[in-house]
């Protein structure tokens, strides 16, 4: 009986209009966990360098100071989805949020450089569990037609996050008189810096009390009262909730349960349906996409930028980053996840292929000769912004509903974590690959993006506007 809620052309129940905008206010608050995963992870790249003359260390120690918040995004990222199955989507928002405060604190005033250290695993815990938790809790409570849009609410957050530390960083800068050691308010900029990350996760905490449980959660934990109401609330009270219970509570109990050893089966460790979240995350990262965001200075210099323009240039890219999200928000539910990954995957190929041939020139004192260094600088956007479009919404839309009820924040868990790892190896090996050969090393990228359209041809099933009931 969807009387009042409309019926989509997918067939998919849609919300009723007014309970929309809640829906999407819900969604909203939740995407803040991806706002702080935006920018804890790109906020570091303006406060590098004072890290490094603070602590007299080399390239090689800095690199494992930053690399080390991977590696606590990965354990987080593991776990959360077992903590949100334990004690639900909510209470894991809100230790993610306290992990954010405390680590905001700790890394803006550490005593030594391991404090430091310790703080950025936290914070990194913490952004591991918020890229678990967001796309899960989303696609729990989003009507199924809504719900690649709200989804990409997550991912928007993230660009969101990561263009505002880039403008965070820059005004800091200027008023610390463009010295990252200059101080401010009696800290150094750079520790202001890590600080200002506790405004959000304050607002981040405070929102998590403001929006309900999942239905699904509720249900599983054989709250059914309240997960009556939270559907009524999100879906209208005219829809059938005794049917939207039972189709729920039968769909669960026909999956397996969720323990860690549920996702395991078939012959190769974990069910294919984990392996396939695995591998979108793998192929997301492997295209090489944040070594854009890391470590966009070798382009900007190659292309004869100053260094001290950096900054500007990459606000351009995170602005192509955004246009590129807000294109796949519009055709994310309209033309499906699986076309927009491919379009996004042939983008890639060229942008990628466009930059390993640039690069196979040599740099004449230090740079590009003029056409090669428009060239890779034009590629590199297309890039970004084919990336944007596809991979950054998709992945992200997908691993939050592509598993059956009962595995899915566990299952998310492990395709995040292996995503985290992904990220690591990638941004850990390409200062040593770049010196070996920038060229080949685009190419290696190249081949991951092209590899990644038979993955998505063989092995990724359309989900749009489907019920999470019919996944799996
Ligand atoms: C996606 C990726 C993340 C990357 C971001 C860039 O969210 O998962 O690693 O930094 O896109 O927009």
């Amino acid at each position: 009986m969807t009387s009042a809620a409309q019926v989509s052309k997918s067939g998919a129940r849609e919300a009723h209009p007014e309970h929309l905008g809640h829906v999407i206010f819900i969604a909203a608050a939740a995407a803040m966990g991806g706002f702080l995963f935006g920018y804890d992870s790109a906020v570091i790249n303006g406060a590098v360098e004072a890290i490094r003359h603070r602590y007299d260390i080399g390239s090689a120690a800095l690199a494992q100071v930053i690399a080390i918040a991977l590696i606590g995004c990965a354990i987080g990222a593991a776990t959360a989805g077992r903590i949100a199955d334990r004690i639900g989507r909510i209470r894991c928002m809100q230790i993610a949020a306290v992990l954010f405060i405390v680590s905001a604190v700790g890394s803006a005033l550490p005593f030594a450089l391991y404090d430091l250290a310790f703080w950025r695993i936290v914070g990194g815990f913490a952004i591991g569990m918020a890229s678990v938790i967001g796309p899960a809790y989303i696609a729990e409570v989003a009507p199924a037609a809504y719900r690649g849009r709200l989804g990409s609410f997550q991912q928007a957050a993230i660009v969101i996050g990561i263009a505002v530390s880039q403008l965070v960083n820059w005004g800091i800068l200027n008023a610390a008189d463009g010295d990252q050691r200059g101080t401010l308010m009696g800290l150094e900029a750079w520790q202001v810096m890590l600080g200002v990350m506790v405004i959000p996760a304050v607002l981040y905490g405070l929102l998590s009390f403001a929006i309900p449980e999942s239905p699904r959660y509720l249900i599983s934990a054989g709250k059914e009262t309240r997960a009556r109401e939270v559907l009524a609330e999100v879906e209208g009270k005219d829809i059938d909730l005794d049917a939207r219970v039972r189709e729920i509570e039968h769909a669960m109990k026909s999956e397996h349960k969720s323990t860690f050893r549920d996702l395991l089966g078939g012959s190769f460790l974990f069910r294919p349906i984990v392996w396939i979240g695995i591998g979108l995350s793998v192929f997301q990262q492997f295209v090489g996409i944040n070594v854009a965001f890391y470590y966009s200075s070798t382009l900007w210099q190659s292309v004869g930028v100053d260094p001290t323009e950096s900054f500007f240039y990459s606000f351009t890219t995170s602005i192509i980053n955004i246009v590129g999200t807000v294109i796949a928000m519009i055709f994310v539910d309209r033309i499906g996840r699986r076309p927009l990954a491919l379009i996004g995957s042939v983008g890639m190929v060229i942008g990628l292929a466009l930059e390993a041939w640039a690069f196979s020139f040599d740099l004449v004192g230090g740079k590009l000769p003029a056409t090669q260094g428009w060239v890779a600088l034009i590629a590199a956007h297309v890039f970004v912004l084919f990336f944007a479009l596809s991979w950054g919404v998709v992945v992200w839309v997908f691993l939050g509903e592509m598993f059956p009820n009962k595995i899915r924040a566990a299952a998310l868990g492990v395709a995040a974590s292996a995503q985290w790892i992904a990220n690591w190896a990638i941004t850990a090996s390409f200062p040593s690959l770049a010196d070996w050969n920038l060229s080949l090393t685009y190419v290696i990228y190249t081949v991951f993006a092209a590899l990644s359209i038979p993955f998505v041809l063989k092995f990724v099933t359309e989900t749009k506007g489907k019920a999470l009931e019919e996944m799996g």
